[in-house]
């Protein structure tokens, strides 16, 4: 099987050029719906406003085999992981687990963050892209790398407005500083959240949202005693 015998190198870079272009083409396009990723021009700002992280694992050859994307927000020192994927020809063998270990260990280290955060689709997705890859064992690959899904009515914002809006996405936390999980290890504080969510929502659709959904979602943000974190039904 390709992959087993090949050696792979992750790297990381923080600005523009380097391999973006070919990453972008050749590893995320390919792995994600078209709504659920944001332009080539997208990824390439958020690098050039230092913002950016890019890790990819290369081959023997120098090509790129997967990479991992992830977006600091000084404002609520929340780190998202906005895109991971590993090559089809090459998933099954480890090398997602590995970007996705060296990510947060090279976030954690760089921001100190309040949280490290990724946006999955949820496996009771009325919508499934089973082209893009099964929710269930995606869900089941975050799980054994310690993630635990956050119970909020959780969309992804609109790239470009709310009509663009991709319902039925679980976010899971990655990484939470323990001071933000005082209340007991099953229970996330809100405060960082909400401010990453506005300004997630702001900078994605162009406005701050006042609709019902958004205000669910941030009355879910809010709940008294912090938000429930657990496994999901992948494991009952
Ligand atoms: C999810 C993904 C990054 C995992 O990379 P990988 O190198 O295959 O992962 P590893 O070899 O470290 O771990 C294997 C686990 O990944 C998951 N996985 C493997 N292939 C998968 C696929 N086609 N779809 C979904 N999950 C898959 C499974 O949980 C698998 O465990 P299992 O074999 O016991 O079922 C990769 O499958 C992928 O790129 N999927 C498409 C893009 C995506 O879904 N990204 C995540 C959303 S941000």
């Amino acid at each position: 099987m390709r992959g087993l015998g090949m050696k792979y190198r992750i790297m990381e870079q923080t600005r523009p050029g380097g391999l973006v272009e070919q990453v972008y083409r050749e590893v995320l396009a390919p792995a994600f719906p078209a709504e659920e990723l944001e332009s080539e021009a997208g990824v390439i700002e958020t690098l050039e406003a230092g913002l950016g992280s890019l890790l990819v694992a290369v081959d023997d050859a120098g090509r790129p085999a997967g990479a991992a994307f992830g977006r600091w927000s000084e404002a609520s020192r929340v780190q998202l992981l906005a895109y991971l994927a590993v090559k089809p020809s090459t998933r099954g063998h480890g090398l997602g687990g590995r970007l996705l270990r060296d990510a947060v260990e090279a976030w954690r280290e760089r921001y100190d963050p309040c949280m490290i955060v990724a946006e999955v689709e949820s496996p009771d997705a009325p919508a499934v892209h089973e082209a893009y890859g099964d929710p269930r064992r995606r869900l089941a690959f975050y799980e054994n790398a310690g993630a635990r899904a956050l119970d909020l009515p959780y969309f992804q914002p609109g790239m470009g407005g709310p009509a663009r809006r991709v319902q039925g996405m679980l976010l899971l936390v990655l990484h939470a500083d323990p001071s933000f999980t005082q209340e007991g290890a099953d229970r996330l504080a809100g405060g960082p959240l909400r401010t990453f969510m506005e300004a997630y929502l702001e900078s994605a659709e162009g406005a701050r949202p006042t609709d019902w959904d958004a205000k669910a979602l941030f009355k879910a943000i809010d709940q008294e005693g912090g938000i429930p974190m657990g496994r999901t039904e992948t494991d009952r």
